[in-house]
């Protein structure tokens, strides 16, 4: 089965899905993009697309940003996303990477007078990060993009190359993932991932001010958290120093679901091993991203069976 694309209206194999070389977006990085999961279930022989809704709320917010003017619904996005996969055939674990785009095939640095268009496309995907014995990482040489500067709240394609470099920069010097801080100085996130850190007990992660993107996993383990372990998540400032300090940190993202950092900048978090409160987190997460808990199966779209966008 070749794979496939969501492209210029129509699904298509992937190789007959290309772009000119004039293209806006190619040149000024004018783009915006999403990254989904969809989890594969064995028992249920089934493939959840998990949070789907959120990840299209949240690309048409980029969109806005961009003033790129997608003429469909969340829900048009949801069905063009399902049928994509399930014309795919996949069983196994996906990532869907859904792209709007400033598609003029015109030279010119600007966001106006420009035609948009909008792809998908799906590939199988496997661990990002290490997420059984968890990562070592480094704070960043390179400071987080300021929101006046290309705002980090959209997940803008040129606003990565801000990302890029601090990412092999810590993998060119034998580390994971970067940890970015802000102009101000405060923790921000990681190159692809939100950053939380367990200190006394109380979970602990940057505000949404603090030039971060509004995870979908991190608003996840917010409510897990509270919900079903009783523990609060504080929004606030985080120092430095405070990352060296914590008894437990971790990393949430779609690519990188609940990683366990174990050392940063050469300094063990804790005892140097997986904490209590990030293991249980990771147990709830797992279940629930692959459909095994009931209680969160509105968080699953099911790509095979009768279809239910959630
Ligand atoms: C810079 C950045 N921060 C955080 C995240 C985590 O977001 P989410 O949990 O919605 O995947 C991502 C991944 O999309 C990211 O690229």
């Amino acid at each position: 089965m070749p794979p496939y694309a969501f492209f210029q209206k129509k699904y298509v194999p992937l190789s007959e899905a290309k772009i000119g070389i004039m293209t806006h977006a190619l040149h000024y990085g004018t783009a915006c993009f999403e990254g989904i999961r969809g989890n594969w279930n064995a028992e249920d022989e089934q493939l959840y697309i998990f949070r789907c809704q959120e990840h299209y709320q949240r690309l048409l917010n980029s969109c806005k940003l961009l003033k790129i003017n997608l003429p469909y619904s969340i829900d048009e996005l949801c069905q063009f996303t399902i049928e994509l996969v399930r014309e795919s055939g996949f069983r196994e674990d996906v990532y869907i990477r859904p792209l709007a785009y400033k598609s003029s095939e015109a030279l010119g640095v600007r966001l106006h007078d420009l035609e948009d268009d909008f792809l998908i496309i799906v590939t199988t995907f496997g661990p990002y990060l290490d997420v059984t014995n968890g990562i070592k990482c480094s704070t960043s040489s390179w400071r987080r993009i300021d929101d006046n500067m290309i705002p980090p709240r959209g997940k803008i394609c040129g606003l990565y190359v801000n990302n890029a470099f601090a990412k092999t920069e810590a993998v060119e010097n034998g580390f994971a993932e970067a940890i970015m801080l802000t102009s101000d100085d405060y923790v921000s996130e990681g190159s692809g991932e939100n950053i939380f850190l367990v200190t006394d007990q109380q979970l602990v992660t940057p505000s949404c001010t603090d030039r971060i993107l509004l995870g979908i996993t991190r608003a996840t383990v917010i409510q897990l958290a509270k919900n079903e372990l009783g523990v609060e998540t504080l929004e606030r400032h985080i120092d430095r120093s405070e990352l060296y300090m914590a008894d437990e940190c971790f990393l949430t993202g779609t690519a990188a679901h609940i990683t366990p950092v174990v050392e940063i900048d050469n300094r063990k978090i804790g005892p140097g091993t997986i904490g209590k409160l990030t293991r249980e987190l990771q147990q709830l997460y797992f279940d629930i991203e692959c459909g095994k808990n009931k209680k969160y199966l509105h968080w699953c779209t099911p790509v095979y069976a009768g279809i239910r966008i959630s």
